[in-house]
């Protein structure tokens, strides 16, 4: 099953189960439409033939959809959702969603023996179906574009998504430059800056905006002085990435707009705002999504395979380089934990929970792009070349 926001690579990782599903002997299903098909049952799940995911790798988006589905938030809608995997034969579930979806996975799988009795109280299920499908072995995947989940290095996604926003910046670079005007290019990420960092790294934007980091209390000022000292020092061009999610200290949100009143009222700057959107989520992955996703299904089935009544449910993680398996409700509590943590002002715990790297990136990106430091001078190229940021 694919859930939540889709993702470049879900298509992969739907792929490499039902491939490894029927390499080790099994049978494998495909539910449609998130947890909606599970709730909905029929047509929404269908077994899955080896042929039925040929081209599936270098597809976009997720070939058997996702959907938000507020049934299964609710315990009849779970209900439903048992009756319907035991009546397919299904004993196991393989989830590549974000954190909602994962939570909503671990939900399904303390809840499965009491739904199961229910269904049999009910005369929904037979005691003999109860007896054979009384475990059930959840494994999730971590597909989202924001790269939002701890415990895991790379989201299934996040390196398309960020490929397209550079993409996208490097175009706007050019008319930028061509007319010396500013761009306040807004990127996606509600609760996650990794995006919004990581196209600031890779495109030397002049400021970023990240909910992990806001901005210091003077931030208007201090904004204005880096971006005047850039354009004083020969850049031609201004770009400022604003995260979804983007707020100051006192979580006041960091519009575009408000950004962009600023360079036109302050800095004299023509400003315009691009929204990249939804562009940023579609398609097609690039090739380590679909690496990831390949290998990381591949090792879900083996976690499925290897799975006890008593194993907790396990998340597929990369963790440098090496496809591993953590705790599920452990990655999806530490996520939470940083939202808490922004929630409570604690931006300093919300930097060091996201991940070990995600402080040196933005150091990296502090120290190398929206710089105070004096140009270098050279005499080996013309004037506005290397001494230019960015
Ligand atoms: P994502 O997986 O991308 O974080 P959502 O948070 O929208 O996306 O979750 C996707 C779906 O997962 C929801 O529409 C719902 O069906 C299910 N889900 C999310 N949270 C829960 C929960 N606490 N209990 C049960 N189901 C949930
Ligand atoms: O997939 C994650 C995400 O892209 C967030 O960054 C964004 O806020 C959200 O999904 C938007 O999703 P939708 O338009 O489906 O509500």
């Amino acid at each position: 099953m694919t859930s939540g926001g889709d993702a470049p690579g879900m298509n992969g990782a739907v792929r490499a189960v039902v491939r490894m599903s029927i390499f080790m002997g099994c049978e494998a299903y495909a539910i449609y439409e998130g947890y909606e098909g599970l709730v909905q049952g029929g047509s929404l799940i269908k077994q899955m033939h080896w042929d039925d995911v040929r081209g599936y790798l270098s597809e976009g988006g997720t070939l058997i959809g996702t959907a938000r589905c507020k049934a299964f938030m609710e315990r009849p809608g779970r209900l439903q959702g048992a009756k319907h995997m035991v009546m397919a034969g299904i004993d196991a579930l393989v989830i590549c969603g974000g954190d909602g979806s994962l939570t909503g996975a671990d939900k399904f799988r303390k809840e499965w023996p009491g739904l199961l009795d229910e269904l049999v109280a009910k005369k929904e299920l037979t005691a003999e179906q109860k007896r054979t499908y009384q475990h059930l072995n959840i494994v999730g995947l971590v597909g989202s574009i924001d790269n939002d989940m701890s415990s895991t290095d790379a989201t299934i996604g996040c390196y398309s998504s960020l490929a397209r926003i550079c993409e996208a910046i490097d175009c706007i670079d050019a008319t930028a430059e061509s007319h010396q005007r500013a761009f306040v290019i807004e990127v996606m990420g509600r609760h996650c800056g990794w995006l919004a960092l990581m196209a600031g790294v890779s495109t030397s934007a002049d400021f970023i905006f990240i909910p992990e980091k806001p901005p210091s209390e003077n931030w208007e000022a201090e904004m204005c002085s880096i971006i005047r000292r850039h354009r004083e020092m020969g850049k031609r061009k201004t770009i400022v990435i604003v995260a979804e999610g983007a707020h100051d200290l006192a979580l006041g949100k960091v519009t575009p707009t408000r950004v962009k009143d600023l360079l036109s009222n302050d800095l004299k700057l023509d400003t315009r705002i691009t929204t990249l959107g939804h562009v940023q989520r579609g398609g097609r992955p690039c090739a380590y999504d679909r690496m990831l996703s390949t290998l990381q299904g591949v090792e879900a089935v083996r976690a499925v395979l290897n799975a006890t009544p008593d194993t907790p449910s396990p998340v597929i993680c990369v963790i440098e380089n090496k496809i591993v398996r953590k705790p599920l409700l452990k990655a999806v509590e530490d996520t939470l934990e940083v939202a808490k943590a922004i929630e409570a002002k604690d931006f300093s715990r919300a930097m060091h929970l996201r991940d070990a790297e995600f402080a040196e990136y933005h150091n990296a990106y502090t120290t190398t792009t929206a710089t105070g430091h004096q140009p270098e001078k050279t005499t080996t190229q013309g004037p506005g070349k290397s001494s230019i940021p960015g």
